[in-house]
């Protein structure tokens, strides 16, 4: 027997035991790449999943590869080779010359040379492919194919005993013949998939602002002791945004040992973009949204003042300022987001000494439920065509509102777009969008005032303050600041 053909039945060997075990199914999926690039001695070994619209295809379990070359984002089923769809294995000797290959710089600087790819099937239906990476040119021989298809069904048998443990799950008038949904899922919402109801209602908000997100995308190892690894898989990943979400709203006992793996995923990967979502964050950004246990929660009014009237005015001027210098010799539409930046656009404006036009929009609320989007309510009416646009915030919080507008002003065809806010939370921020001018960076508290509202009340106040949520004696103190 071949020293290759001992090492394809030792690999082979590992990856029973590993499917054996009671591992999870994201740790065996990962084992098992892991143990493919090492028998067939190449540089890494990707298995990728189609979306549920089998339009893209995901690094769902990967090895060897850098943090880099897998962000690259998703495959283009199309524009990718030919040959997944047709279920056959596709050699690409040269990533270099080869013009099946979307990412090819990419794939040089990664040092990957020749890639094989063979089809992973559930009953006859491809789901995905899986890859192996060369770093030098290789023609790879009838066994190693015949190997690495191999290895496709284990994956494909990790795949549908998930699909079984799933339908297991429900209750008995909802089973039937399950479809088959491999992860990731894309936009695509079915409670038994998530965990916990927090997940799903996540996924809405998203799905709301039209942020592609991919569920349980793939697990990272933390720690590797001889063949068990300690593995982490982030709950969410954001492919626009590069940004992994993790929640910790499942459990509260959990959420140590969460943070704690979020603080190694840090340390170990520090290229990956992690945010932490602790149920305190998630139920004040769902408040916000009128939904959850903070909504409409008891206040005594407003409390802190954050930003008094002249320190708001202030900045403000020197904001107006500063665009007037930068904008010299342009002129200008001013774009609103309504309603909260009234008075700050009014005051703004009037500061500016450059010609500037103005105008503003409004976009829907997200109201629960899922199949909804957000979309345009009242769409400026000046024609932004050729214009220098600076968008005017009151707070950017989530960024997700500004995300979306931002792309809506950007198929009108300007000649610019900028943002101005006056408040900025950046410690809530998800969709990271770039600020030019800010006002004032703010904790994240409830914020009422010049223009910010709580159920549409405190919005005529000068300044801006903090709400005050809990029960206390005290009369509020922004009283002072009043008239
Ligand atoms: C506020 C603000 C922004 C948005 C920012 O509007 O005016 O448009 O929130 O939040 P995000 O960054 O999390 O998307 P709000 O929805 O409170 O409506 P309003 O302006 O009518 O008060």
């Amino acid at each position: 027997m071949s020293k290759q053909t001992l090492g394809f039945n030792r690999a082979l060997g590992d990856m029973a035991d590993a499917l054996n075990s009671d591992i999870t199914d994201s740790e065996k999926l990962h084992l098992l790449v892991r143990a493919a690039a090492r028998a067939l001695g190449v540089r890494g070994c990707s298995l990728m999943l189609l979306d549920a619209q089998r339009r893209r295809l995901f690094h769902t379990a990967s090895h060897g590869l850098s943090e880099r070359y897998l962000r690259k984002g998703f495959l283009e089923v199309e524009k990718s080779l030919t040959g997944i769809l047709d279920e056959r294995p596709v050699t690409i000797l040269d990533v270099a010359t080869d013009p099946r290959i979307q990412f090819q710089e990419l794939a040089q600087q990664e040092r990957i040379t020749s890639i094989l790819s063979v089809p992973v099937k559930i009953k006859g239906e491809v789901v995905g492919i899986l890859r192996v990476y060369s770093r030098t040119r290789r023609e790879f021989t009838a066994a190693e194919v015949q190997f690495l298809i191999t290895v496709a069904n284990l994956a494909a048998i990790v795949l549908e005993s998930g699909r079984f443990e799933e339908a297991e799950r429900q209750p008995p008038e909802a089973k039937g013949e399950p479809s088959f949904h491999p992860t990731p899922l894309t936009s695509q919402l079915n409670p038994a998939t998530f965990a916990h109801p927090s997940e799903e209602e996540f996924a809405r908000l998203l799905d709301f602002y039209q942020i592609e997100w991919i569920y349980e995308p793939r697990s990272f190892a933390l720690q590797w002791e001889g063949k068990a690894a300690e593995m982490f898989t982030p709950d969410f990943y954001l492919p626009a945004l590069d940004l992994y979400v993790e929640m910790t709203t499942l459990k509260p006992g959990l959420t140590t040992e969460k943070n704690r793996k979020v603080r190694r995923l840090r340390e170990t990967h520090p290229e990956v973009n992690i945010k932490l979502l602790a149920r305190r964050d998630y139920d004040r950004l769902l408040a916000k949204y009128g939904h959850g246990p903070l909504a409409g929660a008891k206040t005594h009014g407003v409390g802190r003042v954050l930003l008094s009237a002249p320190q708001v005015q202030k900045r403000v001027r020197q904001l107006a300022k500063e665009i007037s210098h930068d904008y010299e010799g342009r002129h200008p539409v001013l774009v609103g987001v309504l309603r909260g930046v009234f008075c700050f656009m009014a005051d703004l404006m009037r500061y500016l000494t450059v010609p500037a036009d103005v105008d503003f929009m409004a976009i829907s609320y997200y109201g629960g439920g899922s199949g909804k989007a957000v979309r345009v309510t009242t769409d400026v009416g000046i024609s932004l065509e050729g214009r220098h646009i600076l968008l005017v915030e009151d707070i950017v919080d989530t960024g997700m509102t500004l995300s979306f507008v931002l792309s809506h002003l950007k198929a009108r065809n300007p000649a610019s777009l900028q943002v101005c806010t006056l408040l900025d939370k950046r410690v809530r921020r998800l969709a990271d969008v770039h600020l030019d001018y800010v006002g004032f960076e703010v904790p994240d508290e409830f914020l009422v005032g010049y223009g910010l509202d709580y159920q549409e009340e405190y919005r005529n106040l000068p300044f801006v303050a903090l709400m005050e949520r809990k029960s206390s004696n005290k009369e509020p103190q922004a009283k002072n600041y009043l008239g």
